[in-house]
């Protein structure tokens, strides 16, 4: 199979060169894609080099998939591009996520809402894989009336730029900066834009995107979205309230049969999931379950995954098998 991987010089392309090449995708020949000052340089690919194109030359080398991870502009330009060319397209940014006609998916959660005719499949936001993934089998099972969540994000969240200046500032040396204010030794409460209401893209995204991947707009979901000078992964403290009551020790076996979910939750060894511990892996780790003891049929945890992984380049490759697995590639 022909691959493009669109941003394949960037931190989530590279992983998911690395993610393609861990699960075996079928991988004939890679046709790895950025912008044009990359282009002729040479990534490394099972073993081979494979020099880097752009775009346009990507679409009249015809893959099978282009797998997106290059920003949300280069994404409204060219998915559609690659779409009318009969090429699917996994999109890693939020350009599609929303609009009605196009599909956002997590593939434990949702992966039988694609069709064939999906030419342009959305990947959701990396702090909303994480938390759906969870949010799923409790769902089914007791009904989610609201979620509050607050966000720790990984600097590896905004891409290359973020991690070379946090490595910068802790070297004292000065440099480009990625983020409005210094991130070594701070915390910054504000991710993507502000909008009207007050509330970050980011945050809102976690709002929407839950309701669309779960396909149920009742669920309630108000977030705070914060920056951390982690690399890791990304970890968020979730307050979910059931409809229904619900047992802990039920809850917990619950999340231990969940496919993609590891619970690590130990308070007499000081177990929990943290960055460190996810970094580079695929799960989902979830851990401080406890009963919210203000109000009834409530529950708070602490849910970490490494955004790179689940919430971007892995995510974006289980779409890919699907559609493999369908043969509709
Ligand atoms: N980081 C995460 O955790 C995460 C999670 C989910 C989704 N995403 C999304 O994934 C995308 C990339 O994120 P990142 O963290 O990997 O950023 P990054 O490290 O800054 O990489 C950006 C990539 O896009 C390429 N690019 C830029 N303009 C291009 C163009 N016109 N045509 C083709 N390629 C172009 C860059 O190529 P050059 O090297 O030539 O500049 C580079 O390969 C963003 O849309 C982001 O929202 C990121």
């Amino acid at each position: 199979m022909k691959v493009a991987v669109v941003g394949a010089t960037g931190l989530v392309g590279s992983k998911m060169l690395q993610v393609l090449t861990e699960r075996n995708f079928p991988v004939t020949e890679l046709i790895p894609v950025a912008s044009e000052k990359s282009v002729g340089k040479e990534v490394t690919f099972k073993g081979k080099t494979w020099k880097v194109v752009n775009a346009a030359t990507a679409i009249a080398m015809k893959p099978n998939v282009a797998i997106f991870s290059a920003g949300g502009g280069t994404s409204l330009e060219w998915a559609p591009k690659f779409a009318e060319a009969g090429i699917t397209v996994i999109d890693n940014s939020s350009a599609w996520r929303m609009d009605p006609s196009k599909k956002l998916v997590v593939p434990e959660v949702n992966g039988d809402a694609i069709t064939q005719d999906d030419k342009i499949i959305a990947n959701p936001n990396c702090s909303t894989i994480q938390m759906v993934l969870v949010l799923k089998p409790l769902h089914e099972k007791y009904k989610i009336k609201r979620v509050v969540v607050s966000t720790y994000q990984s600097v590896t969240g905004t891409g290359v730029k973020a991690v070379t200046q946090l490595m910068n500032e802790r070297q004292g040396i000065s440099g480009e900066m990625a983020y409005a204010y210094p991130i070594d030794l701070n915390v910054i409460p504000q991710i993507d834009v502000f909008l009207d209401n007050g509330y970050t893209k980011e945050e809102m995204k976690m709002v929407n995107e839950t309701k669309k991947i779960m396909r149920d707009d009742s669920i309630l979901v108000t977030a705070t979205t914060v920056r951390i000078p982690v690399m890791g992964g990304h970890s968020e403290s979730v307050n979910i309230e059931f409809e229904n009551e619900y047992d802990v020790k039920e809850l917990r076996g619950l999340l231990e049969q969940t496919p993609g979910v590891i619970v690590v939750d130990d308070p007499s060894k000081a177990q929990y999931p943290m960055p460190k511990d996810a970094h580079d892996k695929d799960e989902v780790f979830v851990g401080r379950i406890r009963r919210d003891e203000t109000q009834p049929k409530t529950v708070n945890m602490w849910i970490v995954a490494d955004n790179l992984r689940k919430g971007a380049a892995t995510n974006a490759v289980q779409i890919a098998e699907y559609l493999s697995g369908k043969n509709w590639l």
